[in-house]
């Protein structure tokens, strides 16, 4: 057998002369350094009750409180016994280790502490080897291949043509850019959509409109504008006159059935709003696999969706309309076809989830879309269900809350492409006030750009996603507080200790770093939570929550100002000790760069 470290990892040779360590399923080692001091502690722990085994441990060893790296909770055993007895036997027969250097019994719990010089070497040799020297060229450090064989389906974003880009939009783009990379960094294979309103009477209403208002000129330059205008005054045409409405639907009924003169111009605005929706996500550094929508859904699974239901009885009839009868379940009664045959919104949902499983056959299907929806979600979920499909259950509702008063100083914001610009705006006055620094930055209108769209990002994930928030300019895009500004300066001035060192670079080879010269507390704080990095990106995919990784990054953040001043490189006369805390630096930066990218943003150089 191998041993828990592929024989081409250095960790392999550097861990030669440590007690050696059992595989326990579910954990990788070589890609999580933690993984095996947690399985350290649990051979620690079966050592003394025999009772147990490595496997049963190994889940029980968890972080510990402040200054203790692990605890154990004896309870959870259910050994016959007092807890306490057996936490004092594991304390007791405890023999220092090169994994584990301290451990003692606390009431019910056995605390650990890794051995520092160990934590120190194998973290940083870890994190260099999985950051610099990995086969595929890519930083690997965090990622994990549970996911491997396995494809997710991820729907987000999902605007309107020809309606406004909310902010409930654009946390759906923000959410869903952050769990399709989190995804892949699980090693899933990950489809990524975007379901565009593009399809409804709504389309009606605009072929009405731009016959009166229309500009061919005015659409190419913008046609998420020039669209959004044409349905604000035709709406306003139908306030005054019910004849537009009564049009409108004549003109969708012609859609649906497929008439191509009716289609023609649908097709143009389509086309021309996707060009532009993808220059705008492009700034936000978000992508997609596909760009599909309410159109795309086929006529014959809405059908057989009906079909099924009423035969289950669970249809009922009101003056010409479908409606499906959930009540059963709580979901209320909803809507399945119109009275002139039209399909809607949630019967586009059924037969749309039912073409991408064919599709795709995927093992799971995200779709990222505000709690303002929950029900219609579990509406359609249900009648997926209630339809036998059996993948239905692969299918999740990330859900999200509100966002409060969005708007930009001069007012309400309707598009994307002015929330972008007043980001830049806001964050590019906020950096003139520091006239020293703003003249040392090469491209400020690009570097404040990135700056605000970091601040609207940080600010959006930064607490649970089903929290409301309200949107406040001043408060994200400021330097002081957990805010995104915050992060790039943190990662910007990890990057400046390069530039500021230069007699001491390039760094030697790492096995020749010493670093066991980092002693200081400061130091060890931030090495664990380098360490705990994979961790955090493991929980965040069970949990959806962005807010953790989030939240990892402000603790790294603060782990490295209260070190700045204890752990400093220039002006230390001893050079080894400036290379290894160079080095300590610099893996910092590594993993902080890979959670922004994992954030789905840029890590800046300078600003
Ligand atoms: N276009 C919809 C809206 O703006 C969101 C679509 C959500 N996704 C879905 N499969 N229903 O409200």
């Amino acid at each position: 057998p191998e041993g828990i470290f592929a024989s081409t990892s250095a960790l392999k040779s550097l861990t030669a002369n440590f007690p050696e360590l059992p595989v326990v399923e579910g954990t990788e080692p070589s890609r999580c350094i933690l993984d095996s001091f947690r399985i350290a502690i649990a051979k620690i722990v079966v050592g003394a009750l025999p009772q147990l085994t490595v496997e049963q441990v190994y889940p029980g060893v968890e972080y510990g409180k402040k200054g203790v790296d692990f605890h154990v909770a004896m309870p959870r055993f259910k050994l016959k016994g007092k807890p306490q007895e057996f936490a004092t036997k594991v304390a007791e027969s405890f023999q220092p280790n090169e994994w584990i250097e301290k451990a003692y019994a606390d009431n019910i719990f056995v605390h650990f502490t890794c051995r520092t010089t160990s934590l120190n070497r194998l973290a940083l040799t870890q994190i260099n080897e999985l950051t610099h020297h990995t086969s595929s060229g890519q930083p690997e450090f965090g990622t994990n291949t549970s996911g491997e064989g396995k494809k997710v389906v991820i729907e987000y974003s999902s605007p309107n043509i020809a309606k406004s880009f909310h902010v409930g939009h654009l946390r759906s783009t923000i959410i869903g850019a952050f769990l399709a990379n989190l995804y892949k960094a699980c090693g899933w294979e990950v489809i990524s959509l975007n379901y565009l309103g593009d399809w409804g009477t709504q389309f009606g209403m605009i072929a009405v409109g731009f016959e009166k208002y229309g500009s061919q000129e005015e659409l190419e330059k913008d046609a998420i504008k020039h669209l959004f205008n044409v349905y604000v005054k035709v709406n306003a045409d139908a306030e005054k006159d019910p004849e537009v409405k009564v049009e409108a639907a004549k003109w969708f009924k012609r859609m649906e059935d497929g008439d191509e003169e009716a289609l023609k111009n649908w097709r143009v605005w389509r086309e021309l709003s996707v060009k532009k929706y993808e220059e705008e996500y492009a700034r936000l550094n978000v992508h997609f696999d596909e760009y599909t929508g309410e159109s795309r859904v086929g006529k014959e699974w809405q059908d057989k969706a009906l079909a099924r239901l009423s035969e289950m009885g669970l249809i009922d009839d009101h003056e010409g309309a479908k409606l499906v009868n959930l009540e059963k379940w709580k979901m209320g009664k909803a809507v399945l076809r119109k009275k002139d045959g039209t399909s809607i919104y949630l019967t586009r949902d059924i037969g749309g989830a039912i073409e991408r499983y064919e599709k795709y056959h995927f093992d799971k299907m995200l779709y990222v879309v505000a709690s303002q929806q929950d029900l219609h979600v579990a509406q359609f979920l249900k009648i997926l269900d209630l339809m036998e499909f059996p993948w239905a259950k692969k299918c999740e509702h990330v859900n999200y809350g509100l966002v409060l008063g969005m708007s930009t100083r001069k007012g309400t914001a309707v598009f994307l492409d002015q929330i972008i610009k007043e980001a830049a705006t806001v964050m590019h006055e906020q950096m003139k006030k520091n006239e020293e620094k703003y003249s040392n930055v090469e491209n400020p209108e690009e570097t404040a750009l990135e700056v605000g769209i970091t601040g609207i990002k940080i600010q959006d994930m930064a607490a649970k996603r089903i929290n409301n928030y309200t949107f406040n300019w001043d408060r994200m895009l400021s330097f002081e507080g957990d805010t995104g500004p915050y992060l790039q300066y943190a990662h910007v001035r990890l990057a400046s200790i390069e530039r500021k060192n230069p007699e001491l670079l390039p760094l030697p080879p790492t096995a020749q770093i010493n670093t066991d010269l980092l002693t200081e507390a400061g130091a060890r704080d931030i090495v664990f939570l380098l360490a705990s990095y994979p961790d955090v990106v493991k929980k965040a995919l069970t949990t959806h929550e962005p807010s953790n990784v989030v939240t990892f990054c402000f603790k790294l953040g603060h782990a490295i100002s209260s070190a700045w001043e204890t752990v400093i490189v220039k002006g230390e006369a001893d050079k080894e000790k400036a290379k290894a805390r160079l080095f300590l630096y610099m893996s910092a930066r590594d993993v902080l760069a890979s959670a922004l990218r994992l954030l789905s943003l840029k890590p800046l150089e300078r600003m």
